[in-house]
């Protein structure tokens, strides 16, 4: 299967890096060698119709706003409209290779940090309102126009509008403003306040969206983790009990020896390597699932490579790795954990590294068995398979 490629011209990534991620906004023009819109607006309006992929319409009527999760009735498309109207699409990635591919151009940003592609379509004066967003994010302009503001950085106490599902700013004084054509990125970095309107019908907007976990999830999922491995006669004890003065006290080393049983096992830190490369490629869409009705053994997989077939990986897999001592690291995929070692390690990379790989030359039997595994458990297919 052969998708168009995305490439960035004179983009240089590392300058970009330094200079702006998590810094400050960029607006990149032009930076393709020639732009081609991934998806048409029928095509992501059909998505939103199906039931396990995540959509809002939403419709600035009145000076309210509405919204409307998916999945959308197909009649939705052809009533009249009651105002300026977006809809947001979650993960076309996952399900469009044309825009998963669109994601290989900002690869320069490790895969632990992508989240997925929201692609939006709004008519004439159409957009989410004013908001910031956790996540940096590279709003690329698909089709038609739209006007982007920016405004101030926000925090927790910035004033929001009262709606149950939006969180749009209740204040918002623009900055800066461009018009962006197809083709053209807006780099917005986490907490940037910014609006984007459609200037005209069929107005389409690809975000690259990135993650970044908070103290809170990290503490509380690693923590979670952790407990289901701890004995309930793993307890406090204290054979040395002094006699205190006052028996309401609790003493500074009862205090100490009580946060040293956290700390010294949260802080274990291989323990937390293994767990996080679960943690974050555990998949955001399990639906999408490319497990094969008969699951195949090692000697299948190397007579497929051998017939000159090529690994894909699923467009909602997820894929990191974690580099151990010597040459063998450990391969995370979809929340599982392979150890590799020798060329299964080497194997590891490149498929961290490629969306689409074809091993030609021998692989040891490790190694096929770890695509064996791979494959079974629905993170990679073939190309005759998609
Ligand atoms: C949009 O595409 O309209 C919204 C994207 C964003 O502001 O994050
Ligand atoms: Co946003």
């Amino acid at each position: 299967m052969t998708t168009a490629s995305f490439t960035l011209q004179d983009f240089d990534a590392a300058a970009f890096l330094r200079d702006y991620w998590q810094k400050k906004p960029l607006l990149i023009r032009a930076p393709w060698a020639q732009w081609f819109n991934p998806v048409d607006p029928d095509e992501l309006a059909g998505l939103a119709c199906e039931p396990l992929v995540e959509s809002r319409l939403i419709t600035h009527r009145d000076h309210a706003w509405e919204l409307e999760h998916g999945p959308l009735p197909e009649t939705r498309f052809a009533q009249e409209a009651r105002g300026p109207w977006t809809l947001l699409v979650q993960s076309v990635d996952h399900h469009l290779d044309a825009v998963a591919a669109l994601l290989d151009p900002f690869r320069f940003v490790p895969n632990w940090r992508i989240d997925d592609v929201m692609v939006s379509y709004a008519v004439d004066g159409g957009g989410v309102g004013a908001h910031f967003d956790h996540y940096d994010v590279f709003l690329v302009q698909g089709l038609g126009r739209r006007r982007w503001e920016l405004g101030a950085l926000c925090d927790e106490d910035t004033p929001l509008l009262a709606h149950d599902g939006l969180r749009l700013l209740a204040e918002f004084e623009a900055t800066e403003e461009w018009i962006l054509e197809p083709g053209d990125i807006l780099y917005v970095p986490p907490r940037f306040a910014h609006r984007g309107t459609a200037v005209g019908d069929d107005c389409m907007t690809y975000s690259i969206g990135f993650r970044a976990p908070s103290r809170a999830e990290l503490i509380e999922a690693w923590a979670d983790d952790m407990v289901s491995d701890l004995s309930d006669s793993d307890r406090y004890t204290d054979p040395h009990l002094a006699q205190q003065d006052n028996p309401g006290e609790i003493s500074v080393d009862a205090i100490a020896q009580l946060q040293g049983m956290i700390a010294e096992t949260l802080l274990d830190r291989s323990q937390f390597a293994r767990w996080f490369g679960q943690f974050n490629t555990a998949p955001k869409n399990p639906e999408i699932d490319w497990k094969p009705e008969q699951t195949a053994a090692a000697r299948d997989i190397g007579q497929l490579l051998a017939d000159g077939h090529s690994l894909i990986r699923n467009p909602a897999s997820r894929f990191a790795y974690l580099r151990e001592q010597d040459s063998a690291v450990m391969l995370f995929a979809d929340g599982h954990c392979f150890e590799c070692t020798d060329d299964a390690a080497t194997f590891a990379q490149a498929i961290c590294q490629e969306t689409e790989l074809s091993p030609r030359h021998d692989l040891s039997s490790d190694t096929l068995e770890l695509i064996a595994a791979l494959y079974n458990e629905g993170s990679l297919g073939f190309d005759i398979d998609a």
